[in-house]
C-alpha cells in the first residue's frame, strides 16, 4: 500500500477549505492514516522545501508557509502519489484542470493550498520530517 505526504497550506486554512480538501480525498478512496496541524518556524519550512533552495522564489515561498498553521497528513491507497496529484491539479493554478483543488482555491503558483509528494522515495523524506511510524495508522 502506497502512502504520501499531503499539506493543507496556510491559504488552504486561512479559506476554511480544510473540510473540502479531506472530503475529495475521502470521496476518491483515499485513506487518511494520520493527521495533525501545526505552524511552522520558517527555519523548519527551509528544511522541508530544501530541495528548493537555490530556486528565486525559496524566500518567499518560505515564508509564505510560516505565515499561518497547516494540516498535515499521510494519505494511504493504492497508487495514491499520482491520485493525489491529479486531485491537487498542476502546480500552478492556471494550468490546472477543472474540478482539481487548486483550480478551485489556489490564488497563485506560490499560494496553491496544497503539497503532495512526487515520487516514493520523496514520500519516505516527507512523511518523516512530521511524523513518527507511531503516529501513523496502519
Ligand atoms: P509545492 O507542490 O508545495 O512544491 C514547491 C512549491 O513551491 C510549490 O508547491 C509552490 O508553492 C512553490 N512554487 C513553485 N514554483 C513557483 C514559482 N515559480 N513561483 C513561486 N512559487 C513557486
Amino acid at each position: 500500500m502506497e502512502r504520501t505526504l499531503s499539506i493543507i497550506k496556510p491559504d488552504g486554512v486561512r479559506q476554511g477549505v480544510i473540510g473540502e480538501v479531506i472530503r475529495r480525498f475521502e470521496s476518491a478512496g483515499i485513506r487518511i492514516a494520520a493527521m495533525k496541524m501545526l505552524q511552522l518556524t520558517q527555519a523548519e519550512a527551509e528544511g522541508f522545501y530544501a530541495v528548493h533552495r537555490e530556486r528565486p522564489f525559496f524566500e518567499s515561498l518560505t515564508r509564505f508557509m510560516s505565515s499561518g498553521p497547516i494540516v498535515v497528513m499521510v494519505l494511504e491507497g493504492d497508487g495514491v502519489i499520482a491520485r493525489n496529484r491529479e486531485i491537487m491539479g498542476a502546480t500552478n493554478p492556471k494550468d490546472a484542470a477543472p474540478g482539481t483543488i487548486r483550480k478551485d482555491f489556489a490564488s497563485s503558483v506560490e499560494q496553491n493550498v496544497v503539497h503532495g509528494s512526487d515520487a516514493p522515495e520523496t514520500a519516505r523524506t516527507e512523511i518523516a520530517y512530521f511524523f513518527s511510524e507511531m503516529e501513523i495508522c496502519a
